[in-house]
């Protein structure tokens, strides 16, 4: 099979497309011709030995896929050969086929693109997590949304207003804030770019909490870090939630002073290994998410479309911050 591996340590133009072995399905796994792979931010930091996880080389990239059931390991039930289903992999799915464990898998309904299911497992699911599971969103409630034209973000915004929440949704540049706004943002702040000196920081401060207005939000869904988080922190209400979801700007420094002012909590969020807690919370959780994209509540946004071969360029697109919603790369 063909697939972009990193075989250094290095960006995106050190990936190259090479012919490999398949791999084979062992014991509750299945084997996945890949349709699709959605391109994740974790994506850029893998290939250059920078995310949590550090597989050994050569690797192929790609965290969430959909495509086609082509073999079935042993003491497998939930799924048969030629069965449509979208999954998750720390990495991997930038390849022509996948050996992924079958319970990282769902099934994509029939109105479902592959490039669509592509999008959603890994998107959708980091934002459900971190707003019903952890953060416990309340219909009524403000949240506040950093990062929010990217694709954990917008994905942030359709299931706060499928829960019943007021979205602020913060963005770097107006085109992302046509794009929120489009995706039922009810309000979209345009934040200055980072590092902030002092006058922009509170520039920044300002703005989103004049947009949280009258409370503040209740509930703040941070996937920017950097100077962003400090700013998101003191526009948090009384008793809020303040969600620790990703670093695309940095690691940020918070003063504990902050979270004391507003009594507020502020919550680490790893989807991952949430689901290595239980096999029930992917299904359950892409049960709640399927229910409400049969309804139209949820729309995954894919702006920009590549080959396997040009897998490196989608992953530079995405670091480079100019992605609108989401980025795939279509295999097959
Ligand atoms: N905790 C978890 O379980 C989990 C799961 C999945 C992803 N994540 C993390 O969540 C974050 C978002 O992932 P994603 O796949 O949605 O990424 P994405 O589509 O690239 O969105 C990230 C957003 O961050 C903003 N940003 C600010 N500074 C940036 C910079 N220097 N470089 C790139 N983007 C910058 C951009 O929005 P503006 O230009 O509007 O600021 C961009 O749209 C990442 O940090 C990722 O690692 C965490």
């Amino acid at each position: 099979m063909k697939a972009i591996m990193s075989r250094s340590i290095g960006g995106p133009e050190t990936l190259v497309l090479e012919e490999v072995d398949d791999p084979v399905a062992a014991a509750g796994q299945i084997l996945i011709r890949v349709k699709a792979s959605g391109v994740n931010f974790p994506d850029t930091l893998i290939i250059e030995d920078k995310y949590q996880f550090k597989p050994k080389r050569p690797f192929s990239p790609g965290a969430e896929f959909s495509g086609v059931v082509e073999a079935v390991g042993r003491d497998v039930c939930s799924f048969q050969l030629g069965d449509r289903v979208m999954g998750f992999s720390r990495w991997g799915s930038m390849a022509q086929k996948i050996a992924v464990d079958a319970s990282r898998c769902v099934m994509i309904p029939d109105n479902m693109p592959f490039d669509e299911a592509s999008a959603f497992i890994l998107t959708f699911g980091t934002s459900y997590y971190a707003l019903k599971e952890k953060g416990g969103l309340r219909s009524g409630e403000t949240l506040l949304v950093l990062g929010a034209a990217g694709g954990v973000g917008l994905a942030a915004i359709e299931i706060g207003k499928a829960m019943g929440a007021r979205v602020v949704a913060a963005v770097s540049t107006t085109e992302k804030a046509t794009l929120v706004r489009e995706h039922g943002a009810d309000r979209a702040v345009i934040y200055p770019t980072a590092p902030f000196d002092a006058s922009s920081r509170r520039d920044a401060a300002r703005l989103l909490k004049e947009a949280c207005a009258p409370d503040g939000a209740h509930v703040v869904c941070d996937v920017v870090g950097g100077d962003y988080s400090d700013a998101a922190l003191r526009a948090i209400a009384w008793d809020g939630r303040f969600l620790v979801v990703g670093f695309a700007a940095g690691i940020p420094h918070i003063p504990l002073n902050l979270p004391l002012l507003k009594s507020c909590q502020i919550i680490g969020v790893f989807w991952g290994l949430w689901l290595d807690q239980s096999e029930q919370h992917l299904s359950r959780s892409a049960a709640e998410l399927l229910k409400w994209y049969k309804g139209g509540k949820l729309r995954p946004c894919i702006s920009a479309r590549f080959s396997l071969a040009e897998a490196g360029d989608a992953i530079a697109q995405l670091a480079a911050r100019k992605a609108l919603g989401k980025v795939v790369v279509n295999v097959d």
